[in-house]
């Protein structure tokens, strides 16, 4: 705290006396008419290394601190060089007059008056929070997604912020690991389209305006493959999972224009990835030609001394810049080290170069140049903060990401009038947790809780008990979440409040900060004492209501096998408890379908739809014990990806084929019908899966290759069509490139990765 104080003295001192820099030679250089490459050109003409260096380097704020903390004393020295020109971004630095503030010093108390880029995990919503990003992607609505994104970048930017640290677009295959829920799941067809969306949404169409602010995929790469789903452990994948798993969201931020990247904290194959000079050099800025700038993760440079691969952090900084790294984050390495390493001939001042025309550029982008104090405007920031519009698109997406994983005798939607509902669980009248984790510039209790959201149907009696707490003290961001794990007292309340109700809502889960960076798991029950209090209150009343809060998957084997109605409801930010209520009581049809797959234990993780068949895969009927399972669990998953049910029901019929084969310049039309079965109007996420049945490395039992949102009437009937062409088929192969091998393959298409119909095409060998 002291240290923040000293930094506010010394900014605001350095805002009275203000020198400015005015120089022409400045002014000239970047003069409106020439275009952004010729002025970062002639800038970085009259730079000196010490300052291009400086732009290299990024400083954290002090308002908020999102990792290790930095030590006592740095203030005076960032502070110091910021003044001198000697740092080129700041994160967590927020609020218009903050922002201003420092801003200030960059731009008018510097030699050349180079703007800030002021970077923040924006990562779902800034005040006005929307779901997690794995609820959201649950939602499977792309525009929905890029909505979020835009209006996120919205009430950043009237903030002051101009670049966010998102998406991270890891895809991860263990919910052990507690940053799946900044994700967007298993699958990489989602999770592309999913980054593409977001990218968009946050950059818009002109990343000078002043509402919209450069996007950053991270996390580069394998993070999300972390051994036994521990934060920041050793992650060895294969070159083809990279290929065909772990790159092709990044490539497709990178083709939607995706400004920065961040590298990673893991080590891949052996080699940190802020060392890495093939994912960098080769992959990123090579083969995908990606033009914007590498940040590294919070002093992820550094500890590649502690991994093991870098004698001391000169080394470390040689490194990092000879593989690609362009920007510093929070280590203090690039601007201590980078100098000397120049003038021994280590680093190569081009390099120094390269990296400092990508940030300049960026910034030009951004429109820093023509006015760094753009995004600080009091009056847009009042306005636009928390305004009612942005709670409706949040109460819009939250909708869509609630996954309805059980209905049976249809206990939900609730009727409207007439209920005696007792609601139970901690959870249920929290206002804080359902904000889930990276939600640095939320206040407190700001969420709608579900208590709160069943207000606006006063028809039904409520009476609410919460049980025993699911926490003890306040969890923050920064502290391990301390589970209640003894106090049982309020259960009994709870089983008699619960006695002869006509519905109990028992709202359970995970503690907001119990998912998020940091927050892996090793068992994925409802944690503390909610699976007893569950089975307590299960004995007087069974028509209960599962409302479940968390952000990853979790193992619910027993409330899967007695629970009449599960819903899930993830963390859905500040309209949770409205978004919750909404749909228990019909007035919105649940749509989504999860991105993940649910597994019945933790011993069944990594489990994943997308993957082999094995030499020896479960038979029907099994004839010896041979083949790969488990002795204690099936193999099956509890919820499969893509799974989610409806207040209504849906089926699928008349798959046809336009052809049964094509070439690689031709294509198969396939149509199915979707028909309204039930009673209410409804939407339904149709996917296709297809199977490459022998492949030059195999292929996985099915991939997800299209899917589409189709709203019905009950009673109604659609068409639906998908195409497949090379581009579904694709993959990368044993000859190391992207192609389409012919062959036979089967397409599946249903309301989940369990697919209901089926069919068989080829692709043909062409005869030119
Ligand atoms: C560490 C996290 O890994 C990264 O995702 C985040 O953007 C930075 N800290 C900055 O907060």
């Amino acid at each position: 705290m002291r240290y923040k104080k000293t930094f506010i003295a010394l900014v605001a001192a350095v805002i009275l006396s203000t020198v400015g820099c005015d120089s022409p030679e400045v002014k000239s250089t970047l003069s409106a008419k020439s275009s952004i490459d010729t002025k970062v050109d002639s800038l970085l003409k009259i730079m000196t290394l010490e300052e291009k260096i400086g732009q290299m380097n990024q400083y954290n704020g002090f308002w908020n601190v999102t990792g290790p903390s930095p030590e006592e004393g740095t203030a005076k020295i960032k502070y110091k060089q910021l003044e001198q020109g000697l740092v080129g971004s700041m994160l967590n630095v927020r609020g218009v007059e903050n922002v201003k503030a420092v801003q200030k010093i960059a731009v008018e108390k510097t030699r050349l008056g180079i703007p800030l880029i002021i970077g923040f995990d924006v990562i779902h919503g800034y005040k006005t929070l929307t779901p997690i990003p794995l609820a959201e992607s649950a939602s499977w609505d792309l525009e929905a997604i890029k909505k979020s994104a835009q209006n996120a970048a919205i009430e950043a930017s009237a903030a002051g912020i101009n670049w966010t640290f998102a998406p991270m677009v890891d895809i991860s295959r263990d919910a052990r690991w507690g940053r799946v829920m900044e994700g967007a799941g298993e699958d990489p067809y989602l999770a592309s389209l999913i980054a593409k969306a977001r990218v968009e949404g946050f950059q818009g169409e002109d990343l000078s305006a002043h509402h919209t602010i450069a996007a950053c995929a991270k996390h580069f790469a394998g993070y999300g493959f972390a051994e036994a789903g521990r934060d920041y452990n050793t992650v060895d994948v294969s070159i083809t999972t990279l290929h065909n798993t772990v790159f092709p969201p990044f490539m497709a931020a990178t083709e939607a224009g995706v400004r920065t990247f961040m590298n990673s904290f893991n080590e891949l194959n052996g080699i940190p990835a802020t060392g890495n000079v093939f994912l960098q050099r080769q992959i990123l800025k090579g083969d995908w030609g990606f033009d914007g700038f590498i940040v590294s993760d919070w002093d992820s440079v550094g500890e590649m001394v502690t991994h093991g691969y870098a004698k001391d952090d000169k080394h470390a900084a040689e490194i990092a810049v000879n593989a690609g790294s362009d920007m510093d984050m929070e280590a203090y390495i690039f601007i201590n080290s980078l100098k000397s390493l120049v003038e021994e001939g280590k680093v190569k001042e081009s390099d120094i170069d390269d990296a400092v025309r990508r940030i300049l550029k960026v910034k030009f982008e951004l429109g820093l140049f023509e006015d760094p104090y753009k995004y600080c405007d009091l009056a847009r920031e009042k306005e636009v903060i928390g305004n009612k519009k942005l709670h409706e698109a949040s109460l819009d997406i939250a909708k869509k990401s609630i996954v309805l994983l059980k209905n049976e005798s249809q206990l939900l939607p609730l009727k409207k009038q007439g209920l005696d509902i007792a609601v139970i669980g901690d959870l249920a009248d929290d206002k804080t947790s359902p904000l889930g984790s990276w939600r640095i510039a939320a206040e407190d209790s700001t969420a709608i809780s579900v208590i709160e959201g069943l207000k606006a149907y006063p028809d039904n009696k409520i009476t609410y008990v919460s049980g025993p707490e699911l926490v003890t003290g306040t969890p923050s961001f920064t502290t391990e979440v301390q589970l209640n794990t003894t106090n049982r007292s309020g259960i009994e309340q709870a089983v008699d409040a619960a006695k002869n109700k006509d519905v109990v809502i028992m709202v359970l889960g995970e503690h907001g900060f119990q998912s998020g960076e940091a927050r892996s798991r090793s068992n994925l029950k409802l944690p503390g004492l909610q699976q007893e209090l569950l089975e307590a209150v299960y004995k007087v009343n069974k028509n209960i209501v599962l409302v479940l809060m968390n952000g990853r998957p979790l193992a619910i084997n027993w409330a899967n096998d007695h629970i009449p109605s599960i819903v899930e409801a993830w963390q859905l930010g500040t309209q949770s408890g409205n978004a919750i209520a909404q749909v228990l009581y019909g007035d919105y049809n649940p749509s989504g379908k999860l991105p993940m797959t649910f597994p019945k234990n933790v011993g069944q993780v990594p489990i994943y739809y997308n993957s082999k068949n094995t030499g020896r895969p479960p038979l029907e009927q099994p004839k010896s014990v041979f083949y790969s399972h488990y002795q204690d669990v099936s193999n099956e998953p509890l919820y499969e990806f893509g799974f989610g049910l409806s207040y209504t029901t849906f089926e699928y019929g008349d798959l046809k084929l336009s052809s049964d084969s094509f070439t690689s310049d031709g294509a198969i039309n396939i149509s199915f019908t979707i028909s309204n079965t039930g009673k209410y109007e409804g939407k339904e996420v149709a996917q296709m899966y297809i199977r490459d049945l022998v492949g030059s490395i195999t292929r996985p039992v099915k991939e997800l290759k299209g899917f589409d949102i189709i709203s019905l009437k009950p009673g109604e009937t659609k068409e639906v069509s998908f195409i497949i062409d090379v581009n579904t088929v694709q993959f990368y192969s044993a000859n190391e490139i992207w192609e389409a091998e012919p062959g036979d393959f089967k397409v599946f298409i249903g309301g989940s990765s369990s697919t209901v119909l089926e069919a068989d095409f080829s692709l043909l060998k062409s005869n030119r």
